[in-house]
């Protein structure tokens, strides 16, 4: 046994979205977010599902806050729900709204939990999405506005912001697959508001800038790693191509000014169709003060001049282990990710503000809940970031997803990746899971024993 030591000022967190955990979506004056909608219309979501509910930690925060407590987490990643603020997008400020958010904040200040806000987790305003949403331009104004109304009332207190989560899964699930809201299909629709997303992430760092707030603001990219089946170079050409597609259309315009020139040409038509302005590629590179990561897994291709996706055919290895969302565990992958990214792409502090895994969970007849195989997979993760911490790479902190089970978009409850336990059944009874124990004791040491 070997205990391997994290940075003396390493952050260990855990991390939620709002839709996936509050509930009371009609409460206190919340307008409807494009979520509600989606949620409602029967046969999007797996059993008819919807965030109604969820977890109810609008009316529980305190208890969450307790089970942070009892975790020891360092900090907290939560988002806020831009419709709680502003109900209809814009106009108007509901001032409940910010008073939840102002007793969430307060009470982690006082259990000594460093806040850490995303604006945006992809909870729109529904009457933003009657205008075309992301689609249209105009939203870059409004998202900056909610914004600043976020940056005025909880600069002093939240030390670090991140403008989108994941903007790629907003863009091409939200508007190419259509498996999440607002449900459209439409590739064209997608690349523009990946491009908007972008633009409004560029001026929302900038007005953070003119305010000049002591604190930090970046942005969080779900990042994967692309690896061929075979060193032949259609194979490697395709890899690189799925690396563009998804790593790529975010991190080059974010810090190259540019989008990926190998995609560019896949992309053809669609791309000269886009409205990109004179000056908004330089917006978009406004400089950030930390990168957000969220890893979960790799992927595996190969070349298939037949597949209507960029040409990529995805491979499924057959001696991986796989998790209850069928996704390979393979923890290698990050660690190839964030040198790649300290190499090629920037030197600023990255955080982890995601990484986990959901399996199938179940309340033991002791009461407890036993998900060794979380474990394993939070340890492997943990390992391969600590070798790259060794390397060189400035990884200042690690959020777990997520701090309870919750509403897991299309797949609603079906899916847990909490380390808390959530019995829909009773009440939404809170059992912390062996993971929580486990991970208790690294931030405890502030290392892992392998
Ligand atoms: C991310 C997302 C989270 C969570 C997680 C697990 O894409 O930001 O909200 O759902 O995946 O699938």
């Amino acid at each position: 046994m070997s205990r391997l030591y994290f940075p003396k000022d390493f952050i260990w967190g855990s991390a939620t979205a709002a839709y996936q955990i509050e509930g009371a979506y009609q409460e206190d004056g919340k307008g409807e977010s494009i979520w509600d909608r989606f949620s409602h219309t029967p046969g999007k979501v797996a059993n008819g599902d919807t965030g109604d509910v969820a977890c109810d930690h609008y009316h529980r925060y305190k208890e969450d806050v307790e089970l942070m407590k009892e975790i020891g987490l360092d900090s907290y990643r939560f988002s806020i729900s831009w419709p709680r603020i502003l109900p209809k997008g814009k106009g108007e400020i509901n001032q409940q709204g910010l008073d939840f958010y102002r007793g969430l904040i307060n009470e982690l200040l006082k259990a000594g939990i460093k806040p850490v806000v995303t604006l945006y987790h992809w909870d729109l305003p529904q009457a933003l999405q009657e205008e075309g949403g992301w689609a249209n331009r105009e939203i870059v104004k409004h998202f900056v506005n909610y914004a600043e109304i976020l940056f005025n009332e909880f600069g002093d207190v939240v030390s670090q912001w991140i403008t989108h989560n994941e903007p790629f899964v907003v863009a091409f699930n939200g508007h190419g697959s259509g498996d999440h809201a607002p449900g459209i299909k439409d590739q064209q629709v997608a690349l523009q508001v990946a491009h908007n997303l972008l633009l409004s992430h560029g001026l929302a760092v900038k007005k953070f800038r003119e305010l000049k707030l002591d604190n930090e603001i970046g942005i969080t990219l779900n990042l994967i790693s692309s690896y061929p089946i075979s060193d032949n170079v259609e194979d490697n050409k395709a890899a690189k191509r799925m690396e563009d597609y998804i790593n790529g259309w975010f991190l080059e315009p974010l810090f190259k000014g540019r989008y990926p020139e190998r995609i560019v040409e896949f992309y053809g038509e669609k791309f000269n169709n886009l409205d990109i302005r004179e000056d908004d590629m330089g917006l978009i590179k406004e400089e950030i003060d930390f990168l957000g990561i969220n890893y979960y897994s790799r992927s595996l291709v190969r070349y298939n001049k037949d597949s209507k996706f960029l040409g990529i055919e995805g491979v499924k290895p057959q001696d991986s282990q796989y998790t209850a969302m069928d996704w390979e565990i393979y923890p290698k992958g990050l660690y190839d990710l964030l040198i790649k990214l300290n190499q090629e792409y920037t030197q600023k502090p990255l955080y982890i503000t995601e990484n986990g895994a959901a399996f199938d969970d179940k309340i033991s007849e002791g009461g407890g809940v036993h998900d060794q195989d979380r474990i394993d997979y939070l340890k492997a993760h943990f390992q391969s970031a600590y070798k790259a911490i060794q390397e060189g790479v400035a990884l200042k902190g690690y959020y777990v997803w997520s701090l309870m089970d919750n509403f897991e978009w299309a797949y609603g409850y079906s899916k847990r990746f909490g380390i808390t336990y959530i019995d829909y059944e009773n009440n939404q009874r809170r059992i912390l899971k062996d993971s929580a124990y486990w991970y208790k004791n690294i931030i405890v040491n502030n290392s892992l024993e392998v």
